[in-house]
């Protein structure tokens, strides 16, 4: 670079605030992401509920701030009574074939909420289930006392209702591999239905659309957005969009674009959450959002054998995939308008940040940004200026069986910044392969004081896994940065992620 690059920071150019909710995860049942994940009865490592407390340790360091349950594809066959109570009924699987024994329902699910301190999001059978089942499933779980499935929970040793605020409408409703895909008009009638009796039943609960997941060439996913806002749009508070991206052909440039394909699909749902706000003339309430709750890596463990079974989807992440991570968490923050859920696909073995043998865990690299974010980036989000070196993608597939996309002009440095009580917290993200970017971080409004503290996200190469006894990619605390005016200057390593936080007043 001629010259350094450029970050300005200006507090009064300001996109919205963060939500908590930015920072969550999900559990499914899938493979051993419950059975040999969370939850292992009768292991020398778990507790006496049979928990894991060597998973628990290290989610609790991760801090989800909200885990979504069931599924997931497998909600769409799944029938909560089954998993409730002293008598569970074992059944076949079908979303990835297996035996679901249901020891493992509701009321463990809600135990372990507590245990980590994280909101439960609880998603809906709207494939085989019935709008009354859901119905049923808010009166056990919301209902103080009286109905039957108010009483039925107490009876099986809750007394106190679990209170769940997030209700999901049904999961991927739009994919011909979900039991009981509808067409968009077919699944809006149905939510809408399903809606009416779960807030008669609990009235202050949040209800969130299932929008697109089908990026396929020949699907129409904006079709069905606009379809499912405009029915829905009285009833729903969020819309939940999915997202998960590969490298299938191994271009580290291409792959680390990837989450830019979300920001510009969060954008195009942001219009058509405008359009249908002004035609409500919805003044008077809140405003629909977007949950990205379900985003990650996924590629490799994608073959037929491995996306069935009690091994399903177990993906080993590299220090390119928590590049990207950070990326997807840095475009979460950028777009803190409209986006006020996210939840990283999965939470412990399948597709997820935490890896389990019957031995122990280790932490994947994929855990390592979503703890900092977790940890660290709360308050205002800031319009950062960016000014360094781009280039251009050649066309590419963003994930398996989607359609291709082109990205221009991708800065070499992603960036996001927010604001709270005098304190920043600088994200960036240096997707050059081999250079380190210097560059000038100028303040537009007050100085930099004090010192500032540096993590760093790192590995010797992009390709640099974790493993059993392995840390290799992890978050070092690098020395402070003493700042003092309006201006820092920094030297982000080559393919890294760098968060920096400090003073400024
Ligand atoms: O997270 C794995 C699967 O991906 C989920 O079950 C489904 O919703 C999505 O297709």
């Amino acid at each position: 670079f001629a010259q350094n690059a450029r970050i300005k920071i200006d507090t009064d150019r300001t996109i919205g605030e963060v939500s908590p909710l930015l920072y969550g995860n999900f559990v499914e049942h899938l493979g051993r992401c419950v059975y040999g994940g969370i939850y292992e009865p009768g292991s020398p490592l778990s507790d006496d509920q049979g928990f894991r407390k060597d998973v628990l340790a290290a989610v609790k360091e991760l801090r989800p701030t909200i885990v979504r349950y069931p599924g997931g594809n497998f909600v769409s066959n799944y029938h909560w009574l089954d998993g409730v109570g002293p008598e569970r009924t074992p059944r076949m699987e079908l979303a990835w074939s297996r035996l679901e024994t249901n020891q493992f329902g509701t009321n463990e699910f809600m135990d372990y909420t507590k245990m980590i301190n994280t909101e439960p999001y609880f998603s809906v059978n709207m494939g085989t289930g019935t709008i009354e089942e859901a119905q049923h499933w808010v009166e056990y779980c919301n209902v103080k006392e009286g109905p039957y499935f108010a009483e039925l929970r107490k009876k099986h040793g809750y007394p106190d209702p679990h209170n769940i605020t997030y209700w999901s409408l049904g999961n991927e409703m739009d994919g011909f591999w979900q039991m009981g895909h509808l067409n968009a008009e077919d699944y809006s009638k149905k939510a809408r239905e399903a809606a009416k009796l779960m807030k008669l039943t609990s009235p202050n609960i949040k209800l969130i659309a299932a929008g697109s997941s089908n990026y396929r060439p020949e699907a129409d996913p904006n079709e069905w957005n606009a379809t499912i806002l405009h029915e829905l749009r009285d009833v729903v508070d969020y819309i939940a969009l999915h997202i998960y991206v590969g490298n299938p052909s191994d271009n580290y440039y291409n792959f680390l674009s990837t989450p830019l394909v979300m920001e510009q699909r969060t954008k195009l749902v942001k219009g058509m959450i405008d359009r249908e706000m002004d035609r409500a003339q919805r003044g008077d309430r809140d405003p629909i959002y977007i949950a990205w709750d379900e985003y990650n890596v996924w590629y490799r463990a994608r073959t037929d054998e491995s996306m069935q079974g009690t091994r399903a989807l177990e993906e080993h992440y590299n220090l390119e995939d928590a590049l990207v991570i950070a990326g997807f968490l840095n475009g979460f923050v950028r777009n803190a308008d409209v986006v006020k859920m996210a939840n990283m696909a999965q939470l412990v073995n399948v597709i997820a940040p935490i890896f389990t043998n019957e031995q122990g865990m280790f932490k994947q690299t994929i855990f390592y940004p979503l703890a900092l974010f977790a940890n660290h980036v709360r308050g205002t989000s800031l319009d950062v200026f960016v000014d360094c070196d781009t280039y251009d993608t050649n066309e590419f597939f963003i994930g398996l069986g989607e359609s291709t996309t082109t990205q221009t002009d991708v800065p070499y440095l992603d960036v996001s910044a927010t604001y709270q009580d005098g304190e920043v917290v600088l994200c960036v993200m240096n997707r050059h392969k081999d250079k380190a970017i210097t560059t000038d971080i100028l303040s537009q409004q007050g100085n930099f004081s004090g010192n500032f503290e540096v993590y760093e996200v790192n590995g010797p190469d992009v390709k640099a896994q974790n493993d059993f006894g392995k840390e290799t990619v992890k978050t070092v605390k690098k020395d402070n940065l003493k700042a003092k005016g309006q201006k820092m200057t920094y030297t982000f390593p080559a393919h890294s992620f760098t968060m920096i936080k400090g003073q400024l007043k």
